[in-house]
């Protein structure tokens, strides 16, 4: 796991010994560099209103495009809701800002396959996000029924080649919080997929070996997944660490540390069937730092530093750039972004605070130095 003071800047991590061995001039002089196709964050929490306004220009700096969820209060169910929420978001991007978010629809036993084929003629909806009822943040309006009344817009998605994305988690209060992703897969997951084996879907956030063994016998291009920096850098320790984090609580909950090893493998084995997700997902810190606090971490402002860390540290920066930019366009059948974004390695420290007209934001990794900073 990488702990808070690996991430400290630690110039060891350098591969300055090699750099010595080749190089005669004077070190300091060296400095490394990426050059990146521009990446795409295929899973991001933007929230309305001031929130939005807060959040939204992190996500734009590093990123060309970003699946944008639909779990507001209330839920983006339509193809309307979904091109007045683009517009929200457009109204508070940066100027000189190119970002482009790709909505998602908010699956209801009720959405009906007609609902699918506006959004799929909207050329602005991109997938459908299903949330079983009760399992995270605003859920509370998501399916109860998947194989009964969801399977109509279900058909109509796979005809359309429309993706589902799946938030992977049973609901039932008698399964251990631990191993909830694991019997989804089983009970739900691939049921579905034996149902329905044209249907592209989307597995979020993933956070089990359980899952990688999953998508691994899942057919490429069809079947693929997401993964958070929080997910390849934290384990379940991470959460009681000298006290109750609130900042390190998500859903699904972090895990063992077996699992964030499986996972980390499986992203830096150079598999198409990864792609960046953060799940960056704000909260107002009192939110977070309650008696009963919001699941959701604000990624965004480290989360490039973070994988490319991930992957430096597994000796696998070569394949960083697939990862964060060619899996995930390619799985969606949309073009590569053509520009580029350079990160280069030195410190730089985290806001502790990010404030807004309705309080503060704590980031991950709240005032502490990283060491890969995307530069513009
Ligand atoms: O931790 C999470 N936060 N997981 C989710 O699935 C939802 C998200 C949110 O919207 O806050
Ligand atoms: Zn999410």
């Amino acid at each position: 796991m990488i702990n808070t003071s690996t991430l400290l800047y630690n110039a060891s991590n350098l591969p300055i010994s090699s750099i010595r061995r080749s190089n005669k001039l004077n070190i300091k002089a060296v400095k490394m560099e990426l050059t990146l196709t521009r990446p795409d964050d295929w899973h991001l929490h933007l929230r309305d209103g001031d929130l939005l306004a807060a959040v939204a220009p992190y996500s734009a700096r590093d990123f060309g495009r970003a699946i944008v969820m639909p779990n507001l209060r209330p839920p983006i169910t339509t193809t309307a809701d979904a091109i007045a929420y683009r517009e929200s978001i457009m109204k508070v991007l940066p100027a000189d800002s190119d970002f482009n978010p790709l909505m998602t629809l908010y699956l209801t036993d009720t959405t009906s396959p007609n609902e699918i084929k506006l959004a799929k003629e909207s050329g602005v909806v991109y997938a459908v996000k299903l949330y079983p009822a009760g399992a995270t943040t605003n859920s509370q309006d998501g399916v109860t029924d998947l194989f009964g009344k969801c399977l109509p817009a279900l058909q109509e998605m796979a005809e359309q080649s429309m993706p589902l994305l799946v938030h992977g988690e049973v609901t039932d209060p008698d399964v251990d919080i631990f191993d909830r992703e694991k019997v989804f897969i089983e009970t739900v997951l691939r049921p579905l997929i034996q149902k329905l084996p044209r249907l592209k879907v989307v597995m979020e956030h993933i956070t089990t070996a359980d899952a990688v063994k999953f998508i691994e016998t899942c057919k490429e291009g069809t079947v693929a997944a997401t993964v958070t920096p929080q997910h390849l850098v934290l384990n379940r320790n991470s959460l009681f660490q000298g006290g109750l984090q609130p900042h390190y609580y998500c859903l699904p909950v972090l895990k063992r540390e077996i699992h964030r090893q499986t996972i980390l493998s499986a992203v830096t084995s150079g598999s198409k069937q990864y792609f960046l997700g953060t799940d960056s997902a704000p909260h107002e810190r009192q939110r977070k730092e309650s008696s009963c606090g919001c699941a959701g971490i604000f990624n965004a402002p480290v989360a490039l530093s973070l994988y490319t860390k991930i992957f430096e540290e597994a000796g696998a920066l070569e394949k960083l750039e697939a990862f964060t930019s060619f899996n995930g366009p390619d799985f969606y059948g949309l073009p590569r972004n053509t520009s580029k974004i350079k990160l280069t390695k030195r410190p730089w420290k985290v806001p502790e605070r990010i404030l807004f007209p309705s309080g503060e934001i704590v980031p991950m990794f709240a005032g502490q130095m990283l060491d890969w900073k995307p530069s513009f």
